[in-house]
């Protein structure tokens, strides 16, 4: 080796082998032979086998996937779980209505007969997981392209699955890492009769609202309770009256010990999303082309619904959890780009690659391989930058709409009325359903904050979305109106069926083969299926051949930083697996001369309160406590009631409601959110500035014990003081 590339070879190692610690989301089966290690040698006492075993019962099994996309964790040998109030949002919000508030008011079951069932809502456990990756590959060669290649994958995939659940009630699933280079094999055990046991009022789980979201300090209570019920053999059954409390083989044990600054944590959850490995032109396409377009159309929706909302009560609990979650998105947005920018994100990519290309030239062997691949990627974001940007204005513009998106699923009734082979039976039981589910919508639905979204939405899209990829009736229609988006407001509201629960539900309830032809006529439903069928016909093939060639670029391109990287230890990205971060409890600098403490206290609650605005009332029995001070075995040694803690675990969004561990593996807090400056982690950790989000257990049990007066609840915890 020439002198050059010995010291290039040299720097590289370093570089990579520099231990950061917190980043990464690992894989609980391969702890023992990548962490265990190093989280013992950063304080932690538990072994890997404690954490995950299939041996034994292991702390993996007071670990759940709550509802698709939140994690939850049990705590009493009953089946009762925790999870975040965010996460319990929309069910505490289905209970709720102006006479039973308990969104406002909090909720409590007394007793076990008062817990109430969710249709709908499920838990997952992760019974086991294995390496498939041979398996998975069998038959697959690199000559074949993407499209072959994955086709024998899924075949095998399919055969694994049949073979992991046969005999068993489990299910099974066969996921990709590192962009396809490695296959696992998840058998899980699924329980759909989950109960609803308690949730704080509002103002304490989701204190401080959206403006606090994504920020720290916080101060928010963000936890609520549920209950897994079994059938009496303890196995998954659908909900009925005669189930009974699920028997975990493992709950947490809570420590009310306490942390410091330094000690040892652990997030153990179900992550989403990440892409740590994508080339600089992936990064911006996200932080500088579609977030900004995203977050200009979610503010307009915001500004909208906010200001409905705040002149009226019902509103607010119509559109609450919609807003929340429009805001929570464009918020994360917001922090993402800024955090990519901070840390000059492009160009440390930029510098990788050219080092990458260096390398990959540097041998015959590894140009033929990964010499073409940068410029390939280049050449395929160009072309693809202004469809994903014309698509945001579509996914989050247009479909920003309730109604378009709502009319749409008229669509299987329309299909049904033209098929002969459909009998008239079938058709009203269609319509039976549609009956149901117009009922919940509207429920949830203001026309005239839809109006007014409607007149926003569409002039922002006619006037900035690309002309030569809009969707052709939305241009035309705009056309035929002379651009004058009132008038066509007016009118489509006016004229729609879709919009108005009472005139619908006529319509619905006389239905006959025939009137299919009001609906093909209506406006609102035109307007959705030329949206609809636009997506299908020209942005799905795009979509889709940019997807197919992206996948097989991105596979290769992990593979080859493996190869260029040996000794790097690569994490794979989240994809709703469940997975271990590590790090310290932390304070940051998130600012010129600002630096952030670790901890919150019930003190700055009441530095926050402002009776005048929403998000900063103070529920009135928790200030009594307050002024009694009387925190019980919950206050800190430092006497005071801590309420949350940041950490340099690595987390995004799925890890809402994880546990939080202490050395012990011990229950010390609840997920709940990441700092603001550390957003991008999604697409890169920084140590320095990317926190996890805590809600201390203390402070949890003390609401649910001194406030709620549920001691029932805290009686059935196993607690370490
Ligand atoms: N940012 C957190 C997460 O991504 C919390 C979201 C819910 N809270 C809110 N105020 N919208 O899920
Ligand atoms: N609140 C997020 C969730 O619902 C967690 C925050 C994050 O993205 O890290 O999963």
């Amino acid at each position: 080796m020439k002198l050059k590339s010995v010291l290039f070879a040299i720097s590289l190692t370093l570089l990579t082998n520099l231990s950061r610690a917190g980043e990464g989301m690992w894989l609980p089966l391969l702890l023992s032979q990548l962490n265990e290690k190093e989280m013992r040698d950063m304080g932690m006492r538990i072994t890997a086998e404690d954490i995950y075993s299939i041996n034994h019962s292991s702390l993996k099994d007071a670990i759940v996937l709550f509802g698709g996309g939140c994690t939850g964790e049990l705590v009493s040998d009953q089946g009762l779980m925790l999870t975040n109030h965010h996460c319990g949002y929309s069910n505490i919000q289905k209970h709720s209505s102006l006479e039973h508030d308990y969104l406002t008011n909090g909720f409590w079951a007394q007793r076990m007969e008062e817990e109430l069932p969710n249709p709908g809502l499920s838990v997952t456990f992760l019974v086991r997981m294995e390496d498939v990756t041979t398996q998975t590959l069998k038959g697959v060669n690199d000559k074949m392209n993407q499209k072959v290649r994955d086709s024998i994958i899924q075949a095998n995939c399919k055969a694994l699955i049949k073979e992991a659940v046969k005999g068993t009630q489990y299910t099974a699933q066969v996921k990709p890492f590192y962009s396809g280079n490695q296959f696992y094999l998840f058998v899980s055990e699924t329980f759909t009769d989950v109960r609803l046991v308690g949730a704080p009022p509002s103002n304490i789980g989701k204190f401080g609202g959206d403006t606090d979201n994504w920020m720290w300090p916080r101060h928010t209570g963000d936890f609520s309770m549920f209950r897994i019920y079994a059938g009496k053999d303890n196995k998954p059954a659908e909900y009925s009256k005669d189930n009974v409390p699920y028997k975990p083989a493992k709950h947490l044990t809570i420590s009310l010990k306490g942390i410091k600054e330094g000690d040892f944590t652990f997030v153990y959850g179900f992550p989403g999303t990440t892409q740590e490995y994508i080339p600089s032109y992936a990064v911006d396409m996200t932080a500088f082309q579609r977030n900004p377009i995203a977050i200009g159309l979610r503010q307009q929706r915001l500004d909208i619904i906010d200001n409905a909302m705040n002149n009226d009560k019902l509103t607010r609990i119509q559109y609450s959890a919609k807003a929340a979650g429009i805001a929570n998105t464009w918020k994360k947005m917001i922090g993402e780009t800024r955090g990519i920018k901070r840390l000059d994100g492009i160009e440390k990519k930029q510098a990788f690659e050219k080092d990458f290309q260096q390398w990959a030239q540097s041998n015959p062997g590894t140009n033929a391989r990964y010499g073409q691949l940068l410029p390939a990627f280049d050449k395929v974001f160009a072309a693809y930058v202004p469809v994903n940007n014309a698509y945001t204005y579509l996914t989050e513009g247009l479909l920003g709409v309730e109604m378009l998106r709502f009319v749409y699923g008229y669509n299987n009734l329309v299909k049904m009325c033209s098929d002969k082979s459909k009998t008239d039976v079938e058709i009203s039981k269609l319509v039976e359903a549609l009956k149901t589910s117009a009922g919940a919508f509207f429920k949830n639905y203001n026309r005239n904050v839809d109006t007014r979204l409607f007149e926003t939405l569409i002039t922002t899209y006619t006037q900035s979305c690309e002309t030569g990829l809009q969707v052709p009736v939305v241009k035309e229609t705009a056309a035929k109106y002379k651009g004058n988006i009132k008038a066509w407001t007016s009118d489509l509201y006016k004229k729609t069926i879709f919009a108005d629960s009472v005139k619908l539900n006529a319509f619905l309830s006389g239905f006959v083969r025939k009137d299919v032809r009001k609906i093909e006529k209506d406006l609102s439903y035109i307007l959705a299926s030329g949206i609809y069928t636009y997506s299908q016909n020209t942005f799905y093939p795009l979509v889709s051949a940019f997807t197919t060639t992206n996948d097989s670029l991105q596979r290769l391109y992990i593979a080859a930083q493996m190869e260029m990287q040996p000794d790097k230890r690569f994490y794979p990205d989240a994809n709703s697996t469940l997975r271990v971060a590590y790090g310290n409890v932390k304070s940051y600098l998130p600012a010129d001369a600002v630096e952030y403490k670790w901890f919150t206290t019930l003190d700055g609650i009441m530095q926050k309160e402002n009776p005048d605005i929403y998000d900063y009332v103070v529920e009135p029995r928790l200030k009594e406590l307050y002024n009694l001070h009387d925190y019980g075995r919950y206050a800190d040694a430092d006497k005071s009631m801590h309420v949350g803690f940041i950490a340099s675990n690595h987390t995004t969004g799925g890890n809402s409601g994880s546990p939080v561990l202490n050395a012990d593996g011990q229950l010390i807090g609840l997920n709940f959110d990441r700092c603001w400056e550390g957003t991008m982690s999604d697409l890169m950790y920084d140590p320095d500035q990317c926190r996890n989000i805590t809600l201390d257990i203390r402070y949890c049990l003390f609401i649910i014990d001194k406030m709620a007066g549920a001691r029932r609840l805290v009686d059935e915890m196993t607690i370490a003081e």
